[in-house]
Parts: structure tokens; C-alpha cells; sequence
């Protein structure tokens, strides 16, 4: 049985394209007529790039919670909605249904109300890849708090800059979280975030690896206790709050190439539909599939495709709290043949990490449940594809390419598995709704095929982003000033002959290590931060796994005949200021950066070091001391 709004056929997609650009209103209009809304909205759109103010939906009201658990009760309430896998492979996993996942959202949200959180206001989301991760955010929408969740490897720093950023007064987190052989003390972490956050007033603590904590008075709450008590009071339901289109339904933060991480801006109505649509159309979801997708919730993979798409489908999605080489590098193959998984959407770098034990890890394995497979977060290369291919799909499977960003909500381009080709390493095709232009430096559309420009999006699309929290000018200069009239994706993009895309990665100074977008400028204040740091650039090369690794140049007032205990040091205060995910893999100290005369560092160069091609390095005639390039490419690690 197909949806309403699903896409069967090559033939379909391009009428539906066709139809979305000529008339974005009646096509957007048509597919949100398939959800639940309290009331119609009066007008589908309004919008201009130059503020920027886009508005879908306009007047409609709703609750996405309605979409995503109410209104399968009738039919499908004993069916999965969450089955979760643990990490340890030995313990017991859980099947949630949509009738069980409507009770626990609906205490959940009782126990966010008796702790004082109200519409509108912000709750950071701190949490292991548990079902009560995916509960916290449903409670919250049900109330009409806006959820922001922070990825479980940010350090207490990263933390309490994003709860000032947002002024969250309420935090969810858990005891712990098991992550392969680790477990990671996430309440102590959120304790020393709160040393600098006084304004906050709940934490409320999930009970998940039985470490010790400690529990402040009239601060924090254990999850478990609140719930008995809303149990005790009688009457566990709780009505969804009533939305309106364009009320914020989350903030989630994201790095760009300036230092501070910025907020962006989703709301219920236009993400809703368009997560779902995508979700539906990309994966070609039939009713009863099991959905795998193996990002982190503390990302927007996870958000869209873990949560808020599959849910409002009726889907039955997948959790998997551990990691894919833990306790070996089969056990996303145990799990795929353990539930029958249908759609697996995963990461290059997980793929690339699991290429690298050979193919012991899968013999043994069945794999026949799997009917699609998916890739996003970074450019997928040739021999990866082919190995996800051949090895894990057996030639048998279409592989989806999905490029989209945390500030688009949903996938923008890729083909659509089965209905529209594929090609390795190409993202293919946009989405029906998505108007991809490829400009020149100086804004100038580049026309035609077999051309390579800077990635940029036309026209609105319902889940685009609103604003960056607290800051919307910083959302008109990140995204819309650089080429006006047009959305600027930050990303380079090649288009062949047939109008296939191939994204070929950032033209900013954001960096995409193992999937996760990370500042250059992020980690060079980071760096800083050590008193014995004068001065540090860092770029990118490329890496193996990782798709892209951190290097970086350091000038030093003394590294005391210790380079190594230095570096070490160095990448201590990174993990401290930023977390793991962003400790440069290379420290090279110099005694100088390369500089133009007014004082800017030449990335170029470094890059080139970094990335191994020493002998053309371009024009260094305009550097304040040419000499200082000879001295670095001889340090090169
Ligand atoms: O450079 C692109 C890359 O990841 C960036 C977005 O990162 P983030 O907001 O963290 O979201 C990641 C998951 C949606 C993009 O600007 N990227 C994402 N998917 C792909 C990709 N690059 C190439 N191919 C993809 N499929």
C-alpha cells in the first residue's frame, strides 16, 4: 500500500518535479492535506530571501505529536513504533509500540509540566541513544517546549555555551550512556556545564548505567520518581498543545565557519510534512519495513529519520544505542539479520571503518531482509559505495546518496530508491519542491551540464531553516547574503551531463570529519585557549575513515623540549572546550604561519601541506615571508 504522497514510478517523480516548481503552492498544499491539522491554514506560502521570512502553512495549527503517535492508534496501535537494541548485545532489547509510545510521551510530557516547563520554553536534551531520547522529544512537542539536543560527545563547555545561547532552564540527561566499551559520565559532565549556567532550574536524570551521581537539592529530579508520581495523580494522559505552523518545534546547533555554533531553527508544521514526505519517497517506506538509520539523535539525521519522519509515517524505526564495531565489526550485521531490517541508512565513514576488517565480519550473516540502502553526511567515494553495494546490499539493493544539511530538515537531493537511478558517488536528483542552482564566485548562475559551481537552492522549501536562535541576522548573512535571492548551501557541487548532482564538499572552512561538521575557526579558539599556544590555523586533508581529518599548525611560546606531552596537552584542551570529535588527528608547532601582508593566513597553502602536494603550492609572491612556507613543508607530518 502506498501513501497518498508517494512516489512509484521514474515517470512520477519528474511530473511531480515539474508540478513543485511551477506551482509550489498547490504541490505542498496537496501533500500536507494527508496529515492531521486542527485547523486548515489559510495561506501554504509567503517568503522572501532578502530578510529572510519564509512562512509555510500559514494559519495552520497542529500538534506533530498527533501526527507522529494519535492518529496510528486507530489502526496500528500494537504496532512496533521503537524497537530498541542495546549495546550490549546480552541484554534485553525493547519493542515499543505506537499505543505504548502514546502512554510514555503523554506521562513524560506530564512529568516536563510538573517540573514547570511551559510552551515555548527551551529543554536541552542530553542523552544516550535510548528510547527515552526519542520520548524527550516527543514530550516536549506535545507541550510545545522546544527541545534542543545536544550530541552526547560535546564537552561541559560546549554544553553551557549552547544553554546560554538558548537560556534552557530545563535539561534531560541520563546517569550514563553505553557506548561500546565505554560508558560515558554524561550527568557529571552536565554538572560542570551547570557551574556556569545558574539560571538553570530542573534536571531531570534518567537512570541508565547505575553510575553514581550526584543529585543537587530542589535542582534535580530522577526520571523515574517524577513519572511514579504522575502516575500516582491519576490521570497520565495529556492533551497536545495547539500549534501553530510556525512555532518552533526544535533548535539544534551546528557549526559554520565562524567560531560560535548557531542555533538553527525548525518549526512544526513545514519540517513535519517535509521530513515525512522524504522520508516516504527517498526510502520508498512500505508499511510493516523496519527502518535502520544509525545516526545519533544528537544530530539531524537522527532527528528526521530516526523520530519525527518515520514516526509520522506509522513506521517502525529502529534504535541502536551501541556502535558497529563493538563487540565486533559485525554487528550491524547481527542486527540487520536479528530484527529483519529493511532500510539501512548509515554513514561513509561507518562503511569505510568496517571495510577495513574485510570481509570476515559479514560471513555468517543473511542480510536478505535488507531492501534499500542509504548514505549521508559526507561525500560517499566509488569504492565504498560499491562495497556497501556489493557486499551488504548483494547487488540487490538500491543505494540512496542524500545529500541535505542540518539547516534544510530533510533530504534535498538523492535519488529515490528504486524509482529514480543511481550513480555511484552522485547524489542524483533534487527532490521534488528543491530548485538546486550552481553560481559562479560572483553570484552568476552557472547554466548548462558537465559544470562545477557553488551549491545554492532557489526557492523555499517547507522545511528550510527559520532562523538562527537569538540571532537572525546571522541567519541572513550565514545562508542569504553571500549570493542574494538564493539559499547558499556552503557546499561545492558538480553537475554531469544528465543533470546529476555529485556534491564535492565545503567551499567555507567547515570541516566534515567522520560525517560531523565541524568549524575550522571552532578549533583554532580551542587550541588558543592553551596558555602555551600563541597562535594556530587548522584545515583539513584527507583521511582513510574519517572522510576528512584535523590538521593543524601551531606556534608555541615553549614546548620545553616536549613536543609530544605538548600536543597531548593541546588536544586535552580541545576535547575540553569542544569534546572528542573535534581533537586535530596532526599537530604540527611552527614558528609562523604563512601571512599576507595585512596579516590574513593563507589556508591554501596549509591546505596543501596537509595534504601532501608540496611541490605546487600557487602564488606565495604576495606573503609577508615566503620563507616561513619552506620551514612548515619541512616540519610536515
Ligand atoms: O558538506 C555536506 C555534507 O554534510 C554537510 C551538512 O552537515 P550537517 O548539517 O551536519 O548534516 C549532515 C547530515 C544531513 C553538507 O553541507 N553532506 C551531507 N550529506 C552529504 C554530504 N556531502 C556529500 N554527499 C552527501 N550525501
Amino acid at each position: 500500500m502506498a501513501y497518498p504522497y508517494q512516489i512509484l514510478t521514474e515517470e512520477q517523480y519528474h511530473e511531480a518535479w515539474n508540478k513543485s516548481v511551477a506551482n509550489p503552492e498547490a504541490f505542498w498544499g496537496e501533500v500536507a492535506s494527508s496529515f492531521q491539522w486542527r485547523k486548515p491554514w489559510d495561506k501554504v506560502l509567503e517568503w522572501n530571501f532578502e530578510e529572510p521570512n519564509v512562512k509555510w502553512f500559514i494559519g495552520g495549527k497542529l500538534n506533530i505529536t498527533e501526527n507522529c503517535l494519535d492518529r496510528h492508534l486507530a489502526v496500528n496501535a500494537d504496532t512496533p513504533a521503537i524497537i530498541w537494541e542495546p549495546n550490549n548485545p546480552d541484554e534485553q532489547d525493547r519493542v515499543i509500540t505506537y499505543k505504548e509510545l502514546h502512554h510514555k510521551v503523554m506521562q513524560f510530557a506530564n512529568v516536563l509540566k510538573n517540573n514547570g516547563v511551559k510552551k515555548g520554553d527551551r529543554v536541552c536534551i542530553y542523552m544516550g541513544m535510548v528510547p527515552e531520547l526519542a520520548i524527550a522529544l516527543l514530550a516536549c512537542a506535545r507541550i510545545g517546549a522546544i527541545h534542543s539536543v545536544i550530541f552526547g560527545g560535546f564537552s561541559a563547555q560546549s554544553i553551557s555555551d549552547r544553554l546560554q545561547d538558548a537560556n534552557a532552564e530545563y535539561i534531560v540527561t541520563c546517569d550514563g550512556a553505553f557506548r561500546g566499551n565505554k560508558e560515558i559520565p554524561l550527568k557529571a559532565v552536565i554538572d560542570d556545564a551547570l557551574v556556569q549556567c545558574r539560571f538553570v532550574k530542573k534536571v531531570i536524570v534518567l537512570q541508565r548505567t547505575d553510575t553514581p551521581v550526584s543529585m543537587i537539592k530542589h535542582r534535580d529530579v530522577w526520571w523515574q520518581d517524577e513519572i511514579d508520581k504522575v502516575e500516582e495523580m491519576g490521570n497520565p494522559d495529556c492533551p497536545a498543545e495547539e500549534m501553530d505552523a510556525e512555532d518552533p518545534l526544535f533548535i539544534l546547533y551546528t557549526s559554520g565557519s565562524t567560531g560560535k555554533p548557531k542555533g538553527v531553527v525548525h518549526t512544526c508544521g513545514g519540517y513535519m510534512v517535509y521530513a515525512t514526505y522524504t522520508f516516504v519517497n527517498v526510502f520508498q517506506y512500505q508499511p510493516g519495513d523496519i527502518h535502520f538509520c544509525t545516526a545519533d539523535v544528537g544530530w539531524i539525521t537522527g532527528h528526521s529519520y530516526i523520530v519525527y519522519g518515520p514516526l509520522s509515517a506509522g513506521a517502525t524505526t529502529l534504535m541502536f544505542e551501541g556502535i558497529p564495531t563493538w563487540p565486533d565489526a559485525g554487528r550491524f550485521w547481527d542486527v540487520v539479520d536479528k530484527y529483519k531490517v529493511n532500510i539501512l541508512y548509515t554513514a561513509p565513514t561507518a562503511i569505510r571503518s568496517l571495510m577495513a576488517y574485510g570481509l570476515k565480519p559479514i560471513e555468517g550473516h543473511d542480510l536478505c531482509s535488507l531492501k534499500v540502502l542509504g548514505s549521508v553526511g559526507e561525500p560517499i567515494n566509488e569504492e565504498a559505495w560499491h562495497w556497501f553495494s556489493e557486499h551488504i546490499g548483494k547487488n540487490n539493493c538500491p543505494v540512496v546518496d542524500t545529500w541535505w544539511q542540518t539547516e534544510n530538515g530533510g533530504i534535498l537531493i538523492s535519488n529515490l530508491a528504486g524509482v529514480t537511478p543511481s550513480k555511484p558517488s552522485y547524489a542524483t536528483l533534487p527532490l521534488p519542491g528543491i530548485q538546486p542552482v550552481l553560481v559562479d564566485e560572483q553570484g552568476k548562475e552557472i547554466i548548462g551540464n558537465n559544470v562545477s559551481g557553488n551549491l545554492c537552492i532557489k526557492h523555499p522549501w517547507p522545511s528550510i531553516i527559520r532562523t538562527t536562535y537569538g540571532d537572525h541576522e546571522r541567519c541572513r548573512t550565514n545562508y542569504f547574503a553571500t549570493y542574494p535571492g538564493m539559499y547558499f548551501t556552503g557546499d561545492g557541487c558538480y553537475r554531469d551531463e544528465k543533470g546529476n548532482y555529485r556534491i564535492t564538499g565545503r567551499v567555507d572552512d567547515v570541516l566534515n570529519v567522520s560525517g560531523h561538521r565541524i568549524g575550522t575557526a571552532e578549533v583554532e579558539n580551542a587550541i588558543n585557549m592553551h596558555e602555551g599556544v600563541v597562535e594556530s590555523a587548522v584545515v583539513g586533508y584527507p583521511h582513510d575513515i574519517k572522510g576528512q581529518g584535523i590538521y593543524a599548525f601551531v606556534i608555541c611560546t615553549n614546548t620545553h623540549g616536549d613536543d609530544n606531552l605538548m600536543r597531548q596537552d593541546i588536544m586535552q584542551t580541545v576535547n575540553r572546550i569542544i569534546g572528542a570529535i573535534a581533537r586535530p588527528d596532526k599537530i604540527q608547532f611552527v614558528s609562523a604561519l604563512p601571512k599576507t601582508r595585512s596579516g590574513k593566513i593563507i589556508r591554501r597553502i596549509l591546505r596543501k601541506i596537509a595534504e601532501g602536494e608540496m611541490s605546487n603550492l600557487g602564488d606565495i609572491t604576495t606573503l609577508l615571508d615566503p620563507n616561513v612556507v619552506d620551514d612548515i613543508k619541512k616540519g610536515r607530518i
